[in-house]
């Protein structure tokens, strides 16, 4: 293991250049996986596009009935068609959301802690391989805490998770959680999403932050980006298209969709960003326009 002492900080992530090895397939990184693995990466990544729009609702497996997802069999069926992808539990789909929504599942198999603690960072695996393949899962999602207490045991599911996957040709996303000591820079999120791609994770979530475009350089995978507390619509189009022009390959938002004005209308603007290169401004109008005509 390469001693501490001796590593320099990395300077130069080559922004302006493409990466390299895209070997006839879109999603980066992805070019030696298997053929199965590619179609459900497919169909979390538009093939014109290259990028995804997830709804977020699987707040509830350690937050309960979260402000705006009080009832899932209301809420979400009105944003289906502006999203790509549902990232949910398990018994949230198989409950409250129709099976013929026709949508790819990022399904959240790590669970563990609830609000009520003060440490969220242990985790364990809660769904089954067997289960996500029953559930069609297009891709498993494991929360990460890089730098908690849990650290060792959150990687320790990415991994199980990746060796399962890998053998279904299901992928695993990664998602970057910032645990209450942990600061929102630049640095944190750099080591996080290299991390996580390096344990073998084909995803990562994670949050928008400044030097944003030396961390999608610098990861070989796509990254998504979630989020977050709710904003005031415009200010969240605009994370969306910073996070979107500086790399991202799509954005994983629950928040600032279910709990908006209109979320059907956020989603759409949302989507405008991501799949159109719309601007902030061209999707706050969109935004403006949909929710005064729904
Ligand atoms: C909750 C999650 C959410 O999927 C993620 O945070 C996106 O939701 P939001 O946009 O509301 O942050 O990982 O643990």
């Amino acid at each position: 293991m390469a001693d501490v002492d001796g590593l320099k900080v990395a300077k130069d992530y080559h922004v302006d250049k493409p990466f390299a090895k895209q070997g006839g397939f879109y999603v980066k990184g992805m070019a030696d996986v298997d053929w199965g693995m590619k179609t459900r990466l497919s169909s979390i990544f538009n093939p014109e596009s290259g990028r995804t729009v997830m709804l977020a609702f699987d707040h509830g497996y350690f937050m309960g009935s979260t402000a705006g997802l009080e009832r899932l069999d209301l809420v979400i069926p009105p944003v289906l068609d502006h999203i790509d992808v549902l990232m949910a539990t398990r018994g949230a789909l198989r409950t409250c959301i129709s099976p013929s929504t026709g949508k790819a599942v990022a399904l959240r198999v790590s669970c563990g802690s609830s609000i009520l603690k003060d440490d969220l960072s242990h985790e364990v695996i809660g769904v089954s391989i067997e289960d996500a393949v029953r559930m069609n899962a297009a891709c498993m999602a494991v929360q990460t805490f890089v730098g908690a207490d849990g650290e060792k045991e959150s990687l320790d599911n990415l991994c199980k998770t990746v060796d399962a996957g890998i053998k279904y040709g299901i992928p695993t996303m990664g998602v970057v959680a910032v645990g209450k000591q942990m600061e929102r820079t630049g640095r944190f999120f750099k080591l996080a999403t290299r991390i996580l791609p390096e344990l073998g994770a084909h995803i990562v979530k994670t949050y928008y932050c400044e030097d944003f475009e030396e961390i999608t350089a610098a990861c070989p995978v796509p990254i998504v980006v979630a989020g977050g507390k709710k904003l005031p619509e415009n200010e969240a189009l605009t994370m969306c298209y910073r996070a979107i022009s500086e790399g991202a390959a799509g954005i994983d938002m629950g928040r600032n969709i279910f709990q908006s004005l209109d979320p059907a209308a956020m989603a759409g603007a949302v989507g405008m960003i991501v799949h159109k290169n719309a601007t902030d401004k061209e999707a706050y109008e969109y935004f403006l326009d949909m929710k005064k005509n729904n």
